[in-house]
């Protein structure tokens, strides 16, 4: 069924910021993930800066008991982006569909983005790309997620597709690859997927898996996949290596342009949701660092 705007709910935005983080351990035995920097930024600000570059104004934050408090203090209730950001609790890392049931009550009926709080995406006009993204699943429904080439496929949730490019299979870490293309960790999802969610069963890693919800989407014939090509850069920073390669690749395009990605006091206020004044506030305990200048350099614009 096509709906038209004016009937659905604007689209909310989940980021999953809880899990064991064990394949960073020692280092993330006492500090949550998320919380570790990709260069000169907590991982978080990174796909929080997604979620606010597609004009999502609402966030839920799913977050394990423990680091409550530590998300609290960093982003408070988003009232000083110009946001609502509010948290749930995930008991136990059960699975990335989990955090679905736990954000049907937040969501209320409305569309969700569906970010993995480990990812981070850099590339030519994703904003542009995002937001279109944005207005098929808030008019059309369904779901719509992204593929992205990359050389360990198994790693991932993996995409096949036919000779007439349509979705063939999903397959969760397969050891087998069909194709190598990843699905990355950003999805849109209708009101239908908190409903879906419930209904997935623990695989056998004894995981509540995302791939699941797309399929269960794939075999009512309402999933889109959109391919990311190569002037995408795309890192799950969830492992020693791309945890570094991340803070990286970060490192080297601010450097050479002068310009921040993952910014989320820019963002804020590039989309009009703060003022020039509270920039300047924002900024001032932090200008002894690079980060602070810049956001001070903003205001002064
Ligand atoms: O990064 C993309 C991949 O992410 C997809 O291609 C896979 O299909 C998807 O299953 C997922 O695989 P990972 O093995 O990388 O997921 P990971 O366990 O690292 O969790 C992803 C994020 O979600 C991470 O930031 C931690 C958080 N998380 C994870 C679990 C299992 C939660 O908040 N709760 C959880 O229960």
């Amino acid at each position: 069924m096509t709906r038209s705007k004016a009937d659905t709910p604007a689209m909310k935005a989940i980021i999953l910021a809880g899990g064991s983080g064990r394949r960073l351990y020692p280092v993330t035995l006492t500090v949550n993930k998320h919380l570790l920097p990709i260069y000169n930024k907590p991982m978080i600000y990174y796909p929080l800066s997604l979620v606010m570059l597609m004009g999502i104004r609402e966030v839920l934050l799913v977050v394990n008991p423990q680091d409550l408090q530590d998300f609290q203090r960093l982003f408070g209730d988003g009232s000083h982006l110009g946001m609502r950001i509010a948290y749930t609790v995930q008991p136990e890392p059960r699975g990335l569909a989990e955090g679905l049931v736990l954000g049907a009550e937040f969501l209320a009926g409305a569309p969700v983005c569906y970010v993995l709080g480990d990812n981070v995406f850099f590339g030519h006009a994703l904003p542009d790309l995002l937001r279109e993204a944005r207005r098929t699943v808030e008019q059309e429904g369904g779901a719509l997620v992204f593929g992205y080439p990359v050389k360990d496929p198994q790693r991932f949730g993996v995409v096949e597709f036919d000779e007439t490019g349509r979705v063939r299979s999903l397959e969760e870490k397969p050891e087998h690859p069909k194709s190598n293309f990843a699905v990355v960790g950003l999805y849109l999802y209708d009101a239908e997927a908190p409903a879906i969610a419930r209904t997935v069963r623990p695989s056998a890693r004894n995981e509540l898996e995302i791939t699941e919800v797309n399929r269960a989407y794939l075999r009512r014939g309402r999933l889109r996949v959109r391919l990311l090509g190569r002037g995408f850069a795309w890192f799950d920073a969830g492992t020693h290596d791309s945890f570094l390669e991340a803070g990286e690749f970060v490192a080297t395009i601010e450097r050479r342009t002068g310009t921040m990605i993952g910014c989320i006091e820019e963002i804020a206020f590039l989309n009009g949701w703060i003022g020039r004044e509270d920039l300047r506030r924002l900024a001032r305990p932090l200008e002894n660092t690079e980060y602070g200048r810049y956001l001070l350099e903003l205001a002064e614009r």
